[in-house]
């Protein structure tokens, strides 16, 4: 078998070369072969090999459809970023100039089962750092694996707070009794895929991070903090969510921010539905981001 060394071909060549392996399958091949050509491409390649690594990286059955996407988009227009659910192109991707972003994000990229997030994370890391200076607590309704949670607390040295970060999930998935009938597919990737443990352990570093195993709205009864500065919301589940504002909202200090992470993804209709009009009840609106998050700051 002839050798091929990397420094005889061009970064176009070597991004042609993986894009076929992306075609044929050969997802980890091409991943590699990406990763390598990111180190020694020329500026204007980088982020092109970034998203290339997002979407190599962590698969699913969208993989194909999105890498096609990428391809098709950047035969006509610059800064060209596919991700999942949302394909943007010449707008500044302001994470991929920040290192250390790039590089927590890639870190734990596998704890979600969905590629490219940075669009997402970024709002989420906007909301945190804006709470830093905020009365009260931070609170995650959903945590599955602890995915964004651990990107936006490694990323601000949550560990160094003088606050808590509660962190809510029943670690089994959504409840039978509360599955939405557009999630009950997906509920699979929760049941039993994770564990309570797991995620304990994956924040033990930082000790004013609390993982708390219980269901929602009943467990807020028991341990919720008294005022929050931000809340990160991803029950995937409309009546929990809906529970969970009643329980919560109060508590919520001025200036202090919803994150909604499901709100604006088609097949959260129905959330989409009950939040704003629970939002208009009270004669206030949340923000639709085209990412499928709902933000709302309370005045
Ligand atoms: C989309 S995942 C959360 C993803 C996570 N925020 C992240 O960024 O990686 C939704 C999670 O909500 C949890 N969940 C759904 N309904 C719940 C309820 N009523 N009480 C507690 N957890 C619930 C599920 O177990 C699942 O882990």
């Amino acid at each position: 078998m002839p050798q091929i060394n990397f420094s005889e071909i061009t970064t176009e060549q070597g991004m042609a070369m993986a894009d076929g392996l992306m075609e044929a399958g050969q997802y980890d091949l091409a991943a590699k072969v990406y990763r390598a050509l990111l180190s020694s491409a020329p500026a204007a390649m980088k982020n092109r090999l970034r998203v290339r690594v997002g979407l190599s990286s962590v698969r699913n059955a969208r993989t194909p459809m999105s890498h096609g996407a990428l391809k098709l988009l950047e035969g006509g227009i610059r800064d060209v970023f596919v991700g999942e659910g949302l394909a943007t192109w010449s707008k500044t991707m302001a994470f991929y100039d920040d290192a250390r972003f790039i590089e927590l994000a890639d870190r734990h990229a596998d704890l979600l089962p969905l590629p490219n997030w940075h669009w997402n994370l970024q709002t989420v890391l906007w909301a945190v750092r804006q709470a830093q200076h905020l009365d009260g607590d931070l609170v995650e309704l959903g945590v599955f694996k602890g995915h964004t949670t651990l990107f936006c607390a490694e990323y601000v040295e949550f560990g160094d707070w003088p606050k808590t970060w509660f962190l809510y999930d029943t670690f089994d998935g959504i409840p039978d009794d509360q599955v939405d009938a557009s999630f009950k597919k997906s509920n699979a990737v929760y049941k039993g895929t994770f564990s309570f443990e797991e995620v304990r352990d994956r924040f033990a570093h930082m000790a004013n991070i609390k993982v708390i195993k219980g269901r929602v709205p009943e467990v807020l009864a028991k341990t919720c903090p008294d005022r929050i500065a931000f809340l990160h919301m991803d029950l995937n589940n409309v009546t929990a969510e809906i529970q969970a504002l009643d329980a919560v909202f109060d508590k919520i200090t001025p200036g202090g921010i919803i994150v909604f992470d499901d709100y604006g993804w088609a097949v959260s209709r129905a959330q989409f539905d009950a939040e704003n009009a629970w939002f208009a009840k009270r004669g206030m609106q949340i923000l639709p981001l085209p990412t499928g998050q709902g933000l709302f700051i309370k005045r």
